[in-house]
């Protein structure tokens, strides 16, 4: 039954209430639920204490799970609200549920059995198609001022609209997969079905980069935990706006990630230098795809991804490797130096053969494994693991800030309003 909903913010302290209760939970089961996950040999060695007498223990790995499960209960109690006073949401709110679990479930059983790279990339677009079929929003988007001239003028389709959106006429056949609106004078571009394959990449790009941009104690965690407190900004700035609309797409984002920062924060404390237990894929597939989830449903992707700014630079500085024009070892993150206890950046061989593409010298040299990690070693020096993780985290917050400065100061010399 539908009945009107109380105030925004008694609705905000609940969430918050949820959140907090969602850490004490999980901080307190951490501890014990570790002990399970090393019996049953889900752990993994600490590559960033080679060479110390610490080295040889075993890390509990996977600890995702303790954070993403309580993050489920935090969000099936909400429904219990939530739902009772906007009905229409609860759609919404049911799929974000499904693609989460999937993720969490698919993270997990990476951890345990290893897959192989290409089910890594196809199984979050899977994954997101719940949350693309209750999407209701718009698939268009706004054209910068500056380009709106290449799509019309004086009222007439320029050629690069009609390359664009050709066939025009739609036949039974075949409708033109893009349209330029008319009346807007070039002003929107109607995607169409691309928007959705734009928003599947999406979910496979949140995912896959978090877990690429990680390695060194508390950066996986730190990351998302400052990409979430943006999105949770941006959306109480956003929830200011007229618009019933808006306001409760925005509120409906902020529920989430209040219960998503809770449990976070609380599995940071574990996985901080030096860190207790390792998240694991589990965590990393978890917080992509709650991050797509609120960016899709709360229709604000591209504000979003102004928030990955790091994410996007080491996945492009990765690509050399990740596409394998260079040889790609199993794992990327900075060598420990247990002479002078801090980290340097790791390397590979290179033979000239192996990089025609990017010209590089004789035989038998190293070259540094393509991350920001290693990238930040090489333009700062040697640092400890923790100054690298501080360094990358306020790297993460700067950003953040200029994603932010990008969305409300920037963009409105190129998009009106
Ligand atoms: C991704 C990276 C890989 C990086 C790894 C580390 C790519 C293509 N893959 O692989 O280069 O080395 O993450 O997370 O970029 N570990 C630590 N300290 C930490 C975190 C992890 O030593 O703070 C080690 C542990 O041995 C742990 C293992 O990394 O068991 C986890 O690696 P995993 O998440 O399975 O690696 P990928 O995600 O496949
Ligand atoms: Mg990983």
């Amino acid at each position: 039954a539908e009945s009107s909903p109380p105030p925004v913010g008694s609705q905000l302290l609940a969430y918050v209430v949820v959140g907090v209760l969602g850490y004490v939970v999980t901080n307190a089961l951490i501890p014990n639920i570790q002990q399970y996950t090393l019996r049953k040999g889900i752990s993994g060695k600490d590559l960033g204490k080679r060479g110390t007498p610490t080295a040889d223990r075993d890390v509990p790995e996977a600890l995702g799970i303790a954070p993403g499960t309580i993050f489920l209960v935090c969000l099936i109690s909400c429904v219990v609200g939530y739902s009772h006073h906007h009905p229409a949401k609860l759609l919404d709110l049911n799929s974000a549920l499904l693609s989460v679990c999937f993720m969490l479930f698919l993270g997990f059983t990476d951890d345990v059995l290893d897959w192989p790279w290409r089910y890594k990339l196809v199984l979050p677009s899977v994954a997101s198609l719940p949350l693309l079929c209750c999407y209701a929003g718009s698939t268009s988007v706004v054209v910068p001022i500056p380009m709106r001239s290449w799509l019309m003028q004086q009222g007439e389709y320029t050629w690069l609209a009609k390359v664009l959106t050709f066939p025009q006429n739609d036949s039974a056949f075949m409708a033109p997969l893009i349209a330029v609106d008319p009346k807007a004078d070039g002003a929107l571009l109607d995607l169409g079905i691309l928007y959705y394959v734009y928003m599947g990449m999406l979910a496979v790009f949140c995912t896959n980069a978090i877990n690429i941009y990680a390695g060194i104690n508390g950066l996986e965690v730190g990351q998302s935990f400052i990409i979430g407190c943006a999105v949770l900004i941006h959306n109480l700035i956003e929830m200011e706006h007229e618009g019933q609309q808006l306001r409760e797409n925005h509120l409906f984002s902020a529920m989430i990630m209040l219960s998503f920062l809770g449990v976070t924060l609380a599995l940071l404390r574990h996985n901080w230098f030096p860190a207790t237990v390792f998240v694991g894929d589990t965590y990393c597939y978890f917080a992509g795809m709650t991050f797509a989830v609120v960016g899709i449903l709360g229709h604000f992707s591209k504000t979003l991804l102004l928030f990955f700014i790091p994410q996007i630079l080491n996945f492009l500085w990765s690509c050399p490797q990740l596409f394998k024009l260079a040889p790609c070892p199993r794992h990327r993150l900075p060598r420990f130096d247990p002479a002078t206890g801090l980290m340097q950046p790791s390397t590979f061989p290179c033979k000239a053969a192996d990089f025609k593409l990017l010209k590089r010298q004789p035989d038998d040299t190293e070259c540094a494994n393509m991350t920001l990690l290693n990238l930040c070693l090489q333009l700062l020096g040697p640092m400890s693991e923790r100054d690298l993780c501080v360094t990358l985290l306020a790297f993460q917050i700067l950003s953040c800030a200029v994603g932010f400065g990008i969305r409300y100061r920037v963009s409105q010399l190129f998009f009106d309003g």
